[in-house]
């Protein structure tokens, strides 16, 4: 439990640790090169550290010091079974890209995690790499953890995705690294795209057109990578610096890759002035963003534009409180299955700050301006919801106890400490 005070003012400088996404994808693939990689900035969160002890666990031995890890890469067939279950935590991208890559490994693995992780959908993962030709059984007719993944000998299949996930996106490309002959996915609308962008990067050949992409079997050579700070965990400092009467902030470093900052798109829709400036673009564009206090109106978020800030939006939710009009958001019915059910944990807490906020079946509706009141709101378990009721304690009018924080860190364990800088400027 923590008791959360509102913020006089909002002022200062800050990097953000690095993105989770990327990391996760940077350690996988360092483990598959042939050689040694270097990684700088990984995410320090849990969920990150769940695919590193996992990869360690299949026999990867890395060095860490400070935020730079050496990784002696062990090729493409080089893990090594384990005699235990390989335990994911909370963590969907782990089960997720995991299940690729050991569909293909000559041997036999037990994914698992935690409570919340065991009620998410592993089927979508499943299919497809049944289709290449694993044989991988799990609870629930195949669709959730703990999954028994027999890997073998992959073929490439041509496949349409029924949700744009970049986790599926990303399973079946790094087992279309593993497999005979082509691998192609097609998404119903684009999804992040940090595998693409990798994969590309390390020269392997990866042909991308409209919603499709096309992989073949490839070796991945040894690499060195600054991962940039997470746009996620940015967002939630973005909307304090935007909301509250006395802010400006900037951060430093911040990923910019547009398949992820939707949110600050929709930001500047609604009213938001921000300076951006970019520092680098390769393999990911890397900035600065300066954001000050304003008025902002709500709007409707069109479907199109939720895969671009699908996880951004419970936080959207609180920024809709403080801004004139309605907010509608809907076609994120995916909310529904993420760490939590978004869409009833988020306006079940905000209404109990006083937002007015109301659930629909694939979304929510948010009116505003209305003040909220600090109470006892619950993370339910979800470090998003944790982190955008922190934001909206901050701004509320008088002290919330939030339960459950240390879900925080899940994703961001630098949170508050961050927070507390830029409460002092
Ligand atoms: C992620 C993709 C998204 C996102 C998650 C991380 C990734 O999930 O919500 O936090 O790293 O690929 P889906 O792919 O299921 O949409």
């Amino acid at each position: 439990m923590i008791i959360i005070k509102p913020a006089k003012q909002i002022v200062g400088e800050i990097y953000v640790p690095g993105d989770k996404s990327i990391s996760h994808r940077a350690l996988i693939l360092a483990a598959l090169a042939e050689g040694k990689s270097h990684l700088n900035g990984l995410s320090t969160g849990a969920d990150v550290r769940s695919t590193r002890q996992i990869l360690e666990q299949l026999g990867l031995q890395l060095q860490i010091q400070a935020d730079a890890v050496q990784i002696a890469g062990l090729g493409k067939f080089g893990l090594r079974e384990s005699s235990r279950v390989l335990h994911c935590g909370n963590s969907g991208t782990s089960a997720r890209l995991l299940s690729g890559v050991l569909a293909g490994q000559n041997f036999f693995s037990v994914l698992t995690g935690d409570d919340s992780l065991s009620r998410r959908p592993m089927g979508r993962v499943v299919t497809p790499l049944q289709q290449m030709g694993a044989k991988i059984t799990g609870r629930q007719n195949n669709t959730r953890l703990p999954l028994a993944i027999q890997g073998e000998k992959l073929t490439g299949i041509h496949y349409l995705l029924p949700v744009a996930s970049a986790q599926v996106k990303t399973a079946i490309l790094l087992a279309g690294l593993l497999a005979e002959g082509e691998t192609s996915v097609t998404e119903p609308a684009p999804s992040r795209n940090h595998s693409e962008r990798l994969l590309s990067w390390l020269g392997l050949p990866l042909q991308q057109s409209g919603l499709t992409c096309r992989i073949s079997s490839a070796s991945v050579p040894e690499f060195s990578l600054q991962v940039p700070g997470d746009f996620s965990s940015a967002a939630f400092f973005l909307a304090l610096g935007v909301l509250h009467p006395h802010a400006k902030l900037t951060l430093r470093g911040i990923n910019l890759n547009e398949t992820r900052t939707g949110f600050l798109r929709f930001l500047q829709q609604m009213g938001a002035t921000c300076q951006i400036i970019l520092t680098s673009q390769e393999p990911e564009p890397v900035g600065d963003i300066t954001i000050q206090s304003a008025a902002l109106q709500n709007c409707r978020l069109a479907p199109e534009q939720v895969p671009a800030m699908i996880d951004e939006l419970p936080l959207l939710a609180v920024v809709a409180t403080q801004a004139k009009g309605t907010l509608q958001v809907t076609g994120a019915q995916e909310l529904r299955v993420k760490e939590s059910d978004r869409i009833h944990s988020i306006v079940s807490q905000l209404g109990r700050m006083g937002a007015s906020i109301t659930e629909l079946p694939d979304g929510f509706e948010v009116t505003g301006p209305t003040p909220l009141r600090g109470t006892t709101v619950k993370s339910l378990g979800d470090h998003r919801i944790a982190m955008a009721l922190a934001i909206a304690a901050k701004l509320a009018t008088s002290e919330t106890i939030l339960t459950g924080e240390q879900w925080i860190k899940i994703s961001f364990p630098e949170f508050f400490q961050l927070l507390s800088k830029i409460e002092e400027g």
